[in-house]
């Protein structure tokens, strides 16, 4: 009977055991993007290399195309700990910060390498901790790329943006940015705008060419103005209570992890949104329009207005960073 007894508490012992190695650390990565841009395939190499290296102790879900959360819903899914990774657009963070309002103000980065280097400076990197006191920590930043305009009439200057409906972030800058131009901004979750511009209820958006193609936005908008007026960035989110009760050296090894994806994502987002912009020149939906340096300029000189409104929240200090960056700085 004893001896019955002890096997049963050896067997209980591996038992439990055993569901505890088949319990892993499960990480839900939730984002509003397909699958082939670069925000998608970031997450999808994160779980690849996650599974290879930490697959006994930590799983990850991606769930693509705003399929678990959307715009609005996910911060507070992150804080909840319903999800424990997101990495929406550095334009949705209005709420939980103000120093990130800084990536949109209208041409202030010539292109996506001075967002590289501006977010590679203290400032930068000390902007991922902007909104710990929140509870969230921002774990890298990734690149999609320059924004452009797009609508249903062409954009050459700005005053053809007059009157239009454009689609935003949720972003107040990005309000300032269309309402100087006597446009009319609305605010929406990226899941609603191809259906919005399919049935006129908004007359234009602004995207890199990867969500313009991704989305089949270009099939809907005859126009696409080359404007490379703003940046599309991402930072990559975590719960901060989530992160820090990790076991260290788990928590380690998946820093290690999305330190290697950060640089690959940074690395590819040019070539997809060159590839996609090529597909949709090719598709022959939608003409793209480039613009001439005057008309860049002009553009520039309308949308400057801008900087002055958000300079006392973003720090002076934060601005000249970023503009440091640039080429010719
Ligand atoms: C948008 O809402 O337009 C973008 O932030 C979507 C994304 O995540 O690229």
């Amino acid at each position: 009977m004893r001896i019955f007894a002890s096997l049963a508490i050896v067997a209980g012992i591996f038992t439990a055991g055993a569901a505890m190695a088949a319990d892993p650390v499960v990480i839900k990565f939730s984002h509003v993007v397909a699958d082939a841009t670069p925000k998608g395939q970031g997450a999808l190499m994160f779980q690849k290399l996650v599974a290879e290296r930490l697959g006994d102790k930590v799983k990850v879900e991606v769930y693509p195309n705003s399929q678990l959360f959307g715009d609005g819903k996910e911060m507070e899914a992150l804080a909840l700990g319903d999800v424990q990774l997101i990495a929406p657009s550095l334009s949705k963070f209005d709420r939980y910060t103000k120093k990130l309002q800084v990536f949109d103000l209208p041409f202030l980065f010539d292109d996506i390498a001075a967002v590289d280097r501006f977010q590679a400076t203290d400032i930068g990197r000390g902007l991922l901790r902007s909104m710990e006191d929140k509870g969230f920590i921002g774990l890298g930043y990734w690149h999609n790329g320059m924004k452009q305009m797009s609508a249903n009439k062409p954009l050459r200057m700005p005053e053809d943006a007059k009157g239009l409906k454009f689609r935003i972030q949720a972003s107040d800058v990005l309000l300032a940015q269309f309402e100087v131009l006597g446009a009319n901004p609305q605010k929406m979750a990226f899941a609603e705008v191809y259906q919005a511009l399919q049935t006129g209820a908004i007359d234009g958006a602004e995207n890199p060419y990867s969500n313009l193609y991704s989305q089949k936005f270009f099939e809907v908008q005859k126009y696409i103005t080359e404007s490379n007026h703003g940046v599309l960035d991402y930072m990559v989110v975590t719960n901060a209570d989530f992160w820090n009760g990790l076991p260290g050296d788990v928590r380690g090894q998946l820093e290690t992890i999305m330190d290697e994806v950060t640089v690959a994502v940074n690395k590819m987002a040019n070539d997809i949104n060159e590839r996609d912009k090529k597909r949709i020149a090719d598709s022959g939906s939608s003409e793209i329009l480039t613009l001439t340096r005057d008309e860049v300029s002009a553009w520039r000189t309308a949308m400057k207005p801008v900087w002055a409104k958000f300079e006392g929240d973003i720090g002076r200090d934060v601005i000249d960073a970023a503009q440091a960056a640039n080429p010719a700085s």
